[in-house]
């Protein structure tokens, strides 16, 4: 009898993210990563265009991340890090804060995009309640995504992944994205929540908000949600857990802006898409309002791999590679090969709609059943181009690319031509599912 495969072993025991279990039960088993490429069992490769789920940046088993890992294994794999400290967690924050925006000051270490702003939230509030002048209010931009624990569900917008607990969320104010269109609803909208004295926070996913479909927004009028906010002195989040780290063009998005933020969330590309990391960056002023001989102002929250030292070598080998003039010029080049390729396909009679940010390239493909995120559409990009070797993961009807930057142009063209074969497929013979 054939050994089953990882595949069939999973599809026995294992329950997937984002997954209908009894519909799509069966996961591709991947048994190598290199540069662009995932293998599967059979050794088939796939380009992987989403970065994994935005988290690759330098491509798979990234050989300078690997020995940084392996060298910081030999010596300390972890030690908790309240009343501990070690090496790579201090040389990371201190490399973070000479990257990030100025009024950065400190580095408050996690593992997750979700846990990274849900605790940039609860210092919002929990910075008002220090102050003996409590405010409650969180300001989010419709269809915003921050993640899927509670406070992060609760700073999301409502609905397919929320529904069932929506009753245990607690209430945001939510304004319109400021899109050029939008812009004086949207800043009209903010006004009116900064009014009640109430706000705490504005908590923005900058320039573009991915799992609401890589949708894009203005840097110009994001600038002036930003400086509103700060005026009522309430705090500006960035969500970077997505943008950062160089996919919007700039190293991170809020660098396209006037306005500085007062905290800044960012995991995914931090290791390179290694070993889970986060931090929650913050303000002198945000961090003034826990310094405090009263016990009772201190952040109460941690995790018990909080600050790995693991994680912090392979984020600190990341850096390096993410700031050398070859990868600047790969990002780039990858921007404007998106944005040659949008202009090519604007005005195809498929694409309802392409839009490119930086390393982002995204297309919503028009549907006989509209957009959201269980359109039918879905499945079939996804296996017209996981059966030609490439690996994207639709959002609904939105096809998007962010690919690893080591990507190369012919891996690239390959992937556009497979676009463009897509778009200019109607026989449903051709999406079958191989
Ligand atoms: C903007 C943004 N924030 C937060 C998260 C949550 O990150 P994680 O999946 O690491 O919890 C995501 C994940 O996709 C995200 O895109």
């Amino acid at each position: 009898m054939n050994k089953p495969s990882i595949s069939e072993r999973d599809s026995q025991i294992i329950w997937h993210p984002y997954t209908p279990m009894k519909l799509r039960p069966s996961a591709l088993g991947i048994v190598r990563g290199e540069g662009v490429y995932l293998y599967d069992e059979q050794g088939k490769a796939y380009i992987d265009a989403v970065s994994s789920w935005w988290v690759n940046l330098h491509g798979h088993s990234h050989p300078a991340i690997a020995q940084a890992i392996f060298t910081q294994a030999q010596n300390l794999a972890h030690c908790m890090f309240a009343g501990l400290t070690h090496e790579p967690a201090v040389r990371l924050a201190e490399r973070l804060l000479e990257i990030s925006p100025a009024n950065m000051r400190k580095v408050f270490y996690s593992d997750n995009g979700s846990c990274a702003t849900e605790i940039a939230v609860k210092m919002a509030l929990q910075a008002f309640h220090n102050r003996g002048a409590p405010r409650s209010t969180i300001v989010v931009l419709e269809g915003s995504y921050h993640g899927d624990t509670f406070g992060a569900m609760a700073t999301s917008g409502r609905g397919l992944f929320t529904a069932p607990f929506d009753d245990k969320l607690f209430t945001v104010a939510t304004i319109p994205v400021p899109t050029l269109d939008n812009a004086s609803a949207s800043l009209n909208a903010l006004r009116a929540v900064l009014d009640t004295g109430d706000v705490a926070a504005l908590m923005v996913e900058p320039l573009v908000q991915g799992a609401a479909g890589m949708q894009m927004h203005d840097a110009g009028v994001l600038s002036q949600l930003f400086h509103a906010t700060q005026s009522a002195g309430a705090y500006v989040i960035v969500d970077e857990v997505m943008t950062g780290f160089g996919r919007t063009g700039t190293l991170f998005a809020c660098e396209q802006l006037s306005a500085q933020p007062d905290m800044m969330c960012l995991s995914k590309g931090l290791t390179g898409g290694t070993l889970p990391l986060a931090v929650t960056l913050c303000s002198q002023v945000l961090y003034d309002a826990f310094y405090s001989d009263d016990v009772h102002h201190a952040f109460y929250h941690g995790h018990s791999y909080t600050a790995n030292p693991l994680a912090c070598a392979a984020a600190l080998a990341s850096l390096d590679v993410l700031l050398t003039n070859k990868c600047t010029q790969a990002r780039q080049h990858i921007a404007a090969e998106h944005a040659k390729f949008a202009s090519t396909i604007a005005h195809h009679p498929r694409v309802q709609h392409v839009r490119t940010c930086g390393t982002i390239l995204a297309v919503t493909i028009k549907t006989v059943d509209g957009n959201h995120y269980l359109s039918s559409e879905r499945d079939q990009i996804y296996h017209y181009f996981l059966n030609r070797g490439i690996l994207l993961r639709p959002i609904g009807n939105v096809l998007y690319l962010i690919p690893p930057y080591c990507i190369t142009d012919e891996q690239l063209h390959l992937i556009y031509e497979t676009i463009l074969n897509f778009l200019s497929t109607d026989s449903r013979a051709d999406l079958a599912i191989v």
